[in-house]
């Protein structure tokens, strides 16, 4: 069995890795203890070096960072915190110079309460700009106008005492959403897209995309019959009438042709959904965005047999055409070392770069950065501070990046703004870049690897065996074949075929198996995996699961 078809016209992004920047946490530079936009650009080589393609940079623009720049106050300027344009654009064309792509966050969803927008449209019953948010009377009996949560904690809605009426956010009352039913509103985000693609930006990921839409009836949300005490509050609803409305795909089809009107542009969309309904992004003849994140090695159970399952679902649901992409880690997600352990991080890691499809790396992921426990006296992220003991802070996946073995780690010359992990003396890019085999070095050589072998990147896929913790699967493109054996375990694993297979090691999960021939079996250490490359005449087995 295989899946998946040669890339069709070969876009940049289809064979790229692209690189999530959390900028208040990747370089500071004036001594303030949060990152900025000339750190960014003083640790571009360590980009060119790992090999990516593409970096995202989540918020850098003006916000009261009631949510870490996703509550913005305005759309075309940047933070003072990170710097400005100045500094910008020259980190587009120190990135450009350096073939990296650059893609923003664009959030469109929502703005900061102080955005002159709302400040407008809360003035008055009868601003011009009423209609750009969504403004409701009190329900007959008082109170909210319906029973929507915000995907924060309490009611969505906020009541505005001097005009009398309440006004919907997802998330914080500090973010109203937007009314996109408004076309004014469409038009002014498309401005925004146009604002930075003339600038140079390669594109954009836009955040909570799936969210854009709301019932326009106003109908309560249905309880939510798996919901059990203790959940975090917003999952008590099923959010039927507040996300994944059919009419959002109608405005992402007018926000691709806005990117369409530059050439070659990039547009992802962040959609939590299950993946039967993440494909519909693709949209109506991929008209859609070019990638709908797909989340699911973030939330699934790290256990081969049902890691083959996904990836076999969601190949099967892609539609005619659609790229694929995997993503591992994020700044709203535990790391990826505190979910599968510091071990399994490098399989993780080799899993991520080896599947068909476009790679996101999150950063700090490339040195196997844990999730630090952040103490009650640190907490920044909202979230926590809404819902506290859940273990739902996002603090512990934006510390800090470990670049040495300075005091600070070299990200910044004082205290960072949150606290950096404790073995950032060790894992630092400087001390793991002097070790063949550190997970620095393994992304590295996977990256490389990529990039030598079209299999790896655009080629099919053909899933080949998984049992307890074996996970194996191949990847073709004209004559090059590849099996990809990754253990999931501690233990250690063996695997016998029936079929004359030969091959060699290309790449190994610790860099001490490289070159060795494979000769009817597979035999792997605990925590460990290896990338053969099969020989001309080698069989290929057979899946067996
Ligand atoms: C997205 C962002 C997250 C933010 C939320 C509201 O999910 O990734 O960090 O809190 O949107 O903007």
């Amino acid at each position: 069995m295989s899946i998946g078809e040669p890339a069709a016209g070969g876009a940049w992004w289809q064979a790229a890795v692209i690189y999530q920047i959390y900028p208040r946490s990747f370089q500071d530079t004036n001594g303030d203890g949060i990152g900025d936009i000339p750190g960014i650009i003083s640790r571009l080589d360590h980009l060119v070096e790992l090999g990516v393609d593409a970096i995202w940079l989540s918020p850098i623009f003006p916000s009261p960072m009631a949510d870490f720049g996703y509550d913005i106050s305005d759309y075309t300027a940047i933070h003072p915190l990170f710097g400005d344009l100045g500094d910008f654009d020259l980190l587009l064309a120190e990135a450009h110079a350096r073939g990296l792509k650059v893609l923003l966050d664009l959030v469109p969803n929502h703005t900061s309460d102080r955005h002159p927008w709302f400040r407008e449209s809360r003035s008055s019953r009868r601003s011009d700009k009423r209609d750009w948010y969504i403004w409701r009377d009190p329900a007959a009996q008082g109170g909210p106008p319906n029973n929507w949560l915000s995907e924060f904690g309490g009611s969505a809605w906020a009541y505005d005492e001097p005009t009398g009426q309440y006004y919907y956010h997802a998330f914080l009352a500090a973010q109203p959403d937007l009314n996109w039913r408004n076309p004014q509103v469409r038009a002014a985000i498309y401005e925004v897209m146009r604002f930075w693609m003339q600038r140079g930006v390669d594109g954009f990921r836009v955040d909570v995309i799936w969210h854009l839409m709301k019932d326009d009836r106003f109908r309560d949300n249905p309880l939510n019959p798996d919901y059990r005490e203790g959940d975090p509050e917003p999952h008590r609803l099923v959010p039927l009438y507040t996300t994944d409305l059919p009419e959002v795909h109608q405005v992402i089809e007018e926000m691709r042709s806005v990117v369409e009107e530059f050439e070659d542009r990039l547009l992802i969309g962040e959609i939590y959904l299950p993946l039967e309904k993440l494909v519909a992004y693709y949209g109506r003849d991929l008209r859609g965005v070019h990638l709908p994140f797909n989340f699911s090695l973030l939330l699934v159970n790290w256990h081969a047999p049902t890691i083959a399952r996904l990836i076999e679902d969601y190949e099967a649901l892609l539609p005619r055409g659609g790229w694929p992409n995997w993503v591992l880690g994020n700044h709203d997600r535990p790391r990826v070392a505190g979910r599968v352990g510091e071990d399994q991080a490098r399989i993780a890691a080799m899993l991520l770069l080896t599947l068909r499809g476009t790679p996101t790396i999150y950063y700090g992921d490339e040195l196997g950065m844990p999730q630090v426990p952040i103490p009650p006296e640190r907490v920044h992220d909202p979230v926590e501070r809404n819902m506290p003991g859940k273990g739902l802070s996002r603090d512990g996946a934006r510390t800090p990046m470990q670049w040495d073995g300075g005091r600070f780690a070299g990200f910044s010359e004082v205290e960072p703004w949150l606290p950096l992990a404790a073995d950032h003396a060790s894992r630092n890019v400087a001390n793991m870049r002097e070790d063949t085999g550190s997970i620095l070095n393994l992304h590295r050589r996977l990256i490389a690897l990529r990039r030598r072998h079209p299999a790896l990147t655009t080629g099919s896929y053909h899933p080949v065996h998984a049992r307890d913790d074996l996970l194996l699967f191949a990847r073709h493109s004209g004559g090059e074949r590849f099996l990809v054996a990754l253990n999931l375990g501690r233990d250690p694993v063996s695997l016998g075929f029936r079929e004359p297979l030969r091959g060699t090691v290309i790449l190994s999960c610790f860099a001490d198996r490289d070159g060795e021939a494979v000769r009817g079996s597979i035999d792997l250490a605990g925590d460990d995996g290896l990338v053969i490359e099969l020989e001309p005449e080698s069989a290929m087995p057979a899946a067996s699961f």
